[in-house]
């Protein structure tokens, strides 16, 4: 994800771009950078970090133009950093383009810019590609030039491009990557959406795929495939700002919890070729590497932690080799068995997570291998580390995480799968079994989000607890962990998690009439035994919210109120699970009034000890 803003007009383009780059920081905020085109050429700005970075150079180094492209950036395929950043331009400066996506052959296409036009690269992006390749068909007319490029690159994106000796035009291409444009009164805007541009425009054109814009001051031409012009209707915004850049949703939080479909289908995608074999793609553990490994710690803190827990289910039963999971600031202090013979998984949504980092640091230094699973792309866990396995969730905004929570779990079976498969311990039925079970993750996940209803009106029963208890066995104690550590997050009630057998020695004795209970029982195997543990807290008067697979139904004898998640095997359990539990802590919230996104005392990334 990244964002991309175009204006022309009679001038003042700096500003316009910067204000709708700002509405876009929630598509990424690693870097951003400015094209303006003015008298005849093409002045360009940018910097690593938020927008802000990029304001101060041009406070510093000031520009302006009647027109111009902007960028903020979500790293894919290179560091966030200045070079990095967009827009990119050509050789000579002429040509500058922004890119939000991928251009999936852009390897390819570097090697033969390389070799057939003697090209020198500055970045380690893909988009840079985009940049040379319209350069070097650029004859003077700026849109074929997009044509013919486009005919070479594959993969979804959205580019935007100027020319120096067309400073009349902008062209926009849409491949699979939002992109829309804007009907201004003597000027013409494009962005990858509609909050970018709603303090101006609220007539716009939804561009649709494989179609080219031109956009000059006085008109928005739209061209399909084959050239043609099509005709779109208008399209006038009636929603505010806000909502806009949440989608319509009240709250980043919501929004993410239900892109988790979308979240676990990239990060699955990116990492399966046809065959269903995992591709590591320069992770280098080749079965000679995981022949030396002896033992795998998982550290990581707070929302990673619990994934790390789940983790270690899967890569002890897929691979036979002991896991200890950690929170990261204990790990450090405790003199962990690390040497050569450790693989070290690193779990971080951000990526920049001090204690995480600083464990990371320790393990290297005793000789271990890092393998991390990280969601920002070149953040400081990714950098130092041997291997990095990213999480494809997209930006998360909200402080509670939700989609990066269920997309490192995606990358733990990924990872489980592998060595399993790698050192010959998984048998292949059971690699395909699982494989089969993943696969139907985002489908089972769409299903599980409809019902939300359901959820709400349970929440409001029970929203004025000022202490709820959740309890599970095997992967279900690790999730209850993360559905309590939610409902803290951002309610505030005082919640506790434990394993269900532990219960009785002693937590129990704090379960009297009317004390919320809410229990995990989405494991086939451990059904009975929660059933057993439900009766415990039941006999003491506990009022019970049970979470269960769909088909279990014997369970509503007992508990007070049931959600159910579709039927899958116990392996995969987590990832579903934890959505109800994760919706159940935003309604409370929502319905105690509390600032669901930004939580009190809490900061999305810790980078303090
Ligand atoms: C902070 C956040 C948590 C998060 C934890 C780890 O404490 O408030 O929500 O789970 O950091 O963050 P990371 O970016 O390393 O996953």
């Amino acid at each position: 994800m990244c964002g991309i803003v175009g204006y022309i007009g009679d001038g003042g383009a700096r500003k316009i771009i910067i204000d709708g780059l700002k509405r876009l920081e929630y598509r990424g905020y690693d870097s951003a950078g400015i094209a303006l085109l003015s008298e005849g050429r093409i002045k360009l700005r940018k910097a690593a970090g938020r927008i802000a970075n990029l304001e101060k150079i041009l406070e510093n180094a000031p520009v302006d133009g009647h027109a111009g492209i902007g960028h903020t950036r979500w790293a894919t395929h290179g560091a966030p950093s200045d070079e990095n950043a967009h827009p990119h331009t050509n050789g000579d400066g002429s040509i500058a383009i922004v890119h939000n996506g991928i251009i999936e052959n852009y390897q390819e296409l570097k090697e033969w810019l390389v070799r057939e036009h003697g090209i020198t690269f500055r970045s380690e992006t893909d988009s840079e590609v985009v940049a040379h390749l319209i350069g070097v068909f650029y004859k003077g007319n700026l849109l074929d030039a997009v044509y013919d490029a486009a005919a070479k690159m594959r993969g979804a994106y959205a580019i935007s491009a100027v020319a120096a000796a067309e400073p009349d035009r902008i062209v926009a291409l849409r491949k699979d990557a939002p992109l829309i444009a804007g009907i201004g009164d003597g000027c013409n805007f494009l962005a990858s959406d509609i909050p970018a541009l709603l303090k101006y425009v609220r007539t716009i054109y939804l561009i649709e795929n494989n179609e080219t814009v031109l956009v000059t001051q006085d008109g928005i031409t739209i061209f399909n495939e084959r050239r043609e012009k099509v005709k779109r209707d208008v399209f006038h915004v009636s929603w505010d700002a806000d909502a806009a850049e949440k989608d319509g949703y009240d709250h980043f939080m919501l929004k993410e919890i239900f892109e988790q479909p979308k979240g676990i289908f990239e990060t699955l995608n990116r990492r399966l070729d046809a065959d269903g074999r995992v591709r590591l793609d320069g992770i280098s553990l080749t079965k000679q590497d995981l022949e030396k490994i002896d033992r795998v710690y998982i550290v990581a803190c707070g929302t990673a932690y619990h994934a790390g827990l789940v983790g270690k289910y899967a890569i002890e039963k897929f691979v036979r080799i002991p896991v200890e999971v950690d929170v990261a600031s204990e790990f450090r202090y405790r003199e962990p068995f690390v040497n050569e013979k450790t693989l070290l998984i690193c779990i971080s949504q951000s990526g920049e997570t001090l204690d995480t980092l600083a464990a990371l640091r320790e393990a290297r230094a005793k000789g271990a291998r890092i393998l991390s699973v990280v969601n920002v792309v070149g953040s400081s866990v990714a950098r130092e580390s041997d291997d990095v396995f990213y999480t494809w969730a997209g930006p998360e905004i909200a402080v509670a995480s939700t989609k990066a929570f269920t997309t490192q779990l995606a990358c733990l079976y990924l990872i489980a799968l592998y060595m399993g498969s790698a050192t010959g311990v998984l048998p292949e039925g059971e690699y395909r079994r699982i494989l089969d079970e993943l696969n139907a993750l985002p489908g089972k996940l769409e299903a599980l989000l409809a019902d939300e209803r359901t959820i709400r009106e349970v929440a409001k029963k029970i929203y004025k607890k000022e202490q709820i208890f959740f309890i599970g066995r095997g992967t279900d104690a690790s999730v209850a962990l993360e559905g309590s550590l939610k409902l803290k997050e951002i309610s505030y009630i005082n919640s506790f998690a434990i394993a269900a057998g532990e219960l009785k020695h002693g937590t129990i004795a704090l379960i009297e009439q009317d004390t919320l209970v809410v229990v995990l029982a989405t494991q086939d195997r451990l059904f009975e035994k929660l059933l057993s543990n439900i009766e415990e807290v039941k006999a003491r008067g506990a009022y019970v919210i049970a979470l269960a697979k769909e088909g279990n139904r014997k369970i509503e004898k007992q508990a007070d109120d049931v959600f159910y998640i579709p039927a899958c095997a116990d392996e995969v359990t987590p990832v579903l699970g934890v959505v109800p539990l994760q919706l159940l802590a935003y309604h409370i919230a929502k319905l105690r009034g509390c600032d669901i996104d930004k939580p009190k005392n809490l900061a999305k990334s810790v980078t303090v000890e």
